[in-house]
């Protein structure tokens, strides 16, 4: 603790006399401009976590998910002045924040390409709500006070000048906003597309049950004195993991096994949370003693709804014709929502025939994407993106 104290004294003394200059033009000029390369000289361990999180790859010309859906919704990420609807587009508040507050829409210019990068939520001031006074949405960065001459911080640690003086940049205490889930509740509470379809809505899921837990209790832990920056979620395995409880209860009754399959959602909020075409299914096989397939609840893969809808955790979205789509973001009505609430348990019954069996097995199958959006956007979508990960198993023998 010392030894890090004196470290980050060391560091400050140099810092302060070398970027002076710089805790000037913090105020003078646009902070927004500012390169998450700058913080890195002297933040590497939060740097290197940020890069590797999906808020640094979030701008169309990073994230190829995003990419795409970009290109074919907006348009070329490379040229100024693309509108939607006559509109600036509204993607690029959450997305590419920097450029939003230039009203840019060439990513390749400044910090853009930086996507949500360290300014961008450490300026943060306050947050205002996605609902105007007036009852429209602002999504992102218009549903913040932004900070235009100071960093905001965690601690209470830069209250005095003095201490103050040590940051190349200014900095000013604001825990109630990055203490709390409010600071992420701008671009993460709700998005609701141009007819009025709820889509990323993380935020109002959780506002729901009024968790005593904020967001950064789980996508930012606390390693040592320092906070991981590197905000897993979909993309991340172990995450997946950590989300969703699955056992196993069996009897059997004459010819049948009687199968429980017991899901506990041990989220705050739903689980596949996020965009509209995550997806989650649980697939129960029973196996004979030579691993041969004696049952299967899904007769194909990838599987279909209406071999088993109840096993099927997704949210569904249609065009004006009642017809499923495969891009969110011109649907106009939700089919239905069979996703895990925060929190939810679910039971699900199962009858198999008892014959030969050795093993019957349960897994929880999560997907980034559905397999109508790859064939719709599919040219850069692979590897990783497209393939199935496993967020839980149980297993029973016999
Ligand atoms: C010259 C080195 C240096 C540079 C450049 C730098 N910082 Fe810091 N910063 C530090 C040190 C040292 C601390 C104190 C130790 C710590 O909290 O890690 C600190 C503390 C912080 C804190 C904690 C504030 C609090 O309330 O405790 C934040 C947030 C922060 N810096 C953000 C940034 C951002 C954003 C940038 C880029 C715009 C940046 N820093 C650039 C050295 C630097
Ligand atoms: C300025 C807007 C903004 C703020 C503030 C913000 N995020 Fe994000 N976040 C995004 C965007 C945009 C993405 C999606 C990037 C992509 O996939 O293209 C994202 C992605 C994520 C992901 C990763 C999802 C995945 O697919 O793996 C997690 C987890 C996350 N954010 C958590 C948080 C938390 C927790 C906070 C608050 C501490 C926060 N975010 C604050 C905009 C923001
Ligand atoms: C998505 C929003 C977001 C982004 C992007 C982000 N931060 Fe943070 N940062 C936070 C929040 C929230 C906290 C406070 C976490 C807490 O105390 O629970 C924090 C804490 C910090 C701290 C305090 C010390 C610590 O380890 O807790 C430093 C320093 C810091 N951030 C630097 C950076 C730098 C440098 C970058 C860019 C490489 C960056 N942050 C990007 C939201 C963000
Ligand atoms: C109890 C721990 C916990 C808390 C608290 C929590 N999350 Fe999560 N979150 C997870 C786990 C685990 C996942 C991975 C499963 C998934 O993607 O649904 C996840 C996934 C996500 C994703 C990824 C969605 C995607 O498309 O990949 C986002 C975004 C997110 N959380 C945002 C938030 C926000 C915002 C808050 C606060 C309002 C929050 N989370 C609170 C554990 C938590
Ligand atoms: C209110 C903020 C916000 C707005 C506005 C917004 N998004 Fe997002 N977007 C997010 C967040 C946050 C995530 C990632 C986490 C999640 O799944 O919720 C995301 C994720 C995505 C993804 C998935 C990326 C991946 O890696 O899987 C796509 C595609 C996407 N957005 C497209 C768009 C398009 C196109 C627009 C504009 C029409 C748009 N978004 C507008 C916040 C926003």
């Amino acid at each position: 603790m010392l030894h890090r104290t004196l470290f980050s004294l060391l560091l400050l003394l140099t810092a302060s006399s070398s970027h002076a200059a710089e805790q000037n033009t913090f105020s003078a000029t646009s902070p927004h401009h500012l390169s998450a390369e700058t913080c890195g000289t002297c933040h590497k361990q939060i740097f290197e976590q940020w890069k590797g999180s999906m808020h640094s790859q979030s701008s169309p010309l990073k994230d190829p998910i995003f990419a795409e859906a970009y290109k074919h919704v907006i348009g070329d990420a490379t040229q100024e002045g693309l509108t939607k609807n006559g509109q600036y587009p509204v993607c690029l508040n959450c997305h590419a924040p920097n450029a939003a507050k230039d009203l840019k829409t060439k990513i390749d210019a400044q910090n853009y390409h930086e996507g949500v990068n360290c300014v961008v939520c450490h300026t943060l001031k306050d947050y205002k709500g996605t609902q105007t006074e007036k009852g429209g949405l602002r999504f992102g960065i218009q549903a913040y006070e932004v900070a235009t001459d100071r960093l905001q911080g965690p601690s209470g640690r830069y209250l005095s000048p003095e201490a103050n003086a040590f940051h190349p940049f200014q900095m000013e205490p604001n825990q109630l906003m990055l203490r709390t889930s409010r600071v992420c509740m701008g671009c993460h509470e709700q998005f609701i597309n141009e007819k009025g379809v709820p889509m990323c809505q993380t935020g109002m899921e959780y506002s729901d049950m009024n968790a005593p837990v904020t967001c950064q209790s789980c996508h930012m832990p606390k390693v040592g004195e320092s906070t991981d920056h590197s905000m897993l979620g979909g993309h991340s395995e172990g995450m997946l993991k950590r989300a969703i409880v699955v056992s196993l209860k069996t009897k059997t009754e004459g010819e049948m096994i009687k199968t429980t399959v017991r899901l506990q959602n041990m989220l705050p909020h739903r689980f596949p949370t996020g965009v509209p075409f995550r997806n989650v299914y649980m697939k129960l096989t029973a196996y004979d003693k030579q691993d041969r397939l004696l049952f299967n609840n899904f007769k194909t893969f990838p599987p279909e709804a209406k071999d088993d809808p109840k096993a099927m955790f997704m949210y569904n979205l249609a065009d004006e014709t009642g017809k499923t789509v495969a891009l969110p973001f011109s649907a106009s009505e939700m089919l239905s929502d069979t996703r895990f609430k925060a929190s939810e348990l679910r039971e699900l019954e199962y009858n198999i025939p008892a014959k030969d069996v050795a093993v019957i097995r349960a897994e929880v199958i999560y997907h980034l994407l559905t397999p109508e959006f790859v064939e719709k956007l599919g040219s850069g979508l692979t590897g990783d993106l497209t393939s199935p990960a496993v967020a839980g198993i149980a297993e029973v023998k016999f």
